[in-house]
């Protein structure tokens, strides 16, 4: 599989990585299954994928614990990216960005993983109560202490807290200017897809422009652009698409053109909607890696295998003329 650099560090992954989420959160729990969930990590990584993307809340915890089996028998073959900087409690997800808590938060993690050093440690999110040079400042004394490799900051948040009349990832680039101050950023992880094209406008550039990295989240579209979910067809109360606007059956419904647009370049080539799907991603620019979320042998393969796919310009040109995607939040 390409390689392809995170960052400005020397660090390198397979151009496809692999969302561990769906494994342990959510996506249904009823689906969830860790044998099942294993041996997709095992067929991703024989496939040629390195980076496995996961976080401590996670479960919380179990999705490490998982990828810590793994990296017992396997190190070498794997990029392990985590996160920190949220807390499941009962009732609500916190953020706790407080340095000490940061330093314990990273210990634990290393004890689950089963491994000395984390390649990517990733903020979950920027606590509104810490100053996120304080958090930043504590992840990089972890890079010091060599227990992580290098730095990122998640901003899949972002369209929550989007301000009127500004653009998606506004505080995010002015979040990344400030943490540049104090310790490289190697990659941003943000929401990329077909549907969510929005980090293409100003923050996928912002990091070319600097050397930094981009995983890409939910390059899939919460599964929806490959094509295998059936408007209409419901989600259990504990699977985020059941309050998702786009996951409304007359949403999914009105939707479906970009399914099909996805469908015919695939019939062009012999993949799969969602191998088109990634290989979209992927040419949005040599820093970008999806990171294609499965709990599934055959679909970890089959994502893998968008790597080797490249799209014609008449490809970009029937993805492009695609009609927006449709939701509440529009
Ligand atoms: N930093 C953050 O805050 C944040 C937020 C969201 C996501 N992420 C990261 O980004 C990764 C990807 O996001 P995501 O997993 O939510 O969304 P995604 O990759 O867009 O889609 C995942 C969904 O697509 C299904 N799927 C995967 N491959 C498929 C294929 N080839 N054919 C049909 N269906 C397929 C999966 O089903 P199964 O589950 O049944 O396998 C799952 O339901 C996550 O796993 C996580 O690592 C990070």
């Amino acid at each position: 599989m390409e390689r392809r650099r995170i960052g400005a560090s020397a660090l390198e992954v397979g151009a496809i990585g692999l969302g561990c989420m769906p494994m342990h959160w959510a996506y249904t729990a009823s689906q969830q299954s860790g044998e099942g969930a294993l041996r997709a990590v095992h067929a991703a990584l024989d496939a040629g994928v390195n980076l496995l993307d996961t976080a401590d809340m996670y479960g919380p915890f179990t999705n490490e614990l998982l990828l810590g089996r793994v990296l017992r028998q396997r190190r070498p073959d794997v990029f392990v990216s985590t996160k920190c900087g949220l807390l499941v409690g009962e009732q609500h997800i916190v953020a706790n960005g407080r340095p000490g808590y940061v330093k314990r938060a990273c210990d634990a993690s290393l004890r689950r993983l089963q491994t000395d050093a984390i390649d990517l440690y990733q903020l979950h999110r920027p606590d509104p109560e810490v100053p996120i040079e304080e958090t930043w400042g504590a992840m990089a004394e972890l890079v010091a202490a060599g227990k992580v490799r290098s730095l990122g900051l998640c901003a899949v948040g972002a369209r929550a807290h989007r301000r009127a009349g500004g653009g998606l990832y506004d505080t995010t680039i002015r979040q990344l200017a400030r943490l540049q101050q104090v310790f490289p950023v190697s990659c941003v992880q943000a929401e990329l897809s077909v549907w969510s094209p929005e980090a293409l406008d100003a923050l996928v550039p912002w990091c070319a422009a600097r050397g930094v990295g981009v995983l890409a989240a939910m390059p899939l579209g919460n599964g929806f652009l490959s094509g295998t979910l059936t408007p209409g067809q419901g989600f259990e109360p504990d699977d985020v698409r059941a309050r998702h606007p786009r996951f409304t059956a007359e949403m999914m419904a009105a939707n479906q053109p970009i399914v099909a647009g996805l469908r015919r370049v695939a019939e062009r080539h012999g993949a799969t909607a969602a191998q088109v799907a990634l290989a979209w991603v992927l040419a949005q620019g040599p820093h970008v890696v999806p990171v294609p979320g499965t709990k599934k042998e055959r679909w970890a393969v089959q994502n893998a295998g968008a790597a080797g796919l490249r799209l014609t310009h008449e490809d970009f040109a029937e993805i492009s003329a695609l009609p927006p995607v449709r939701d509440s939040w529009a």
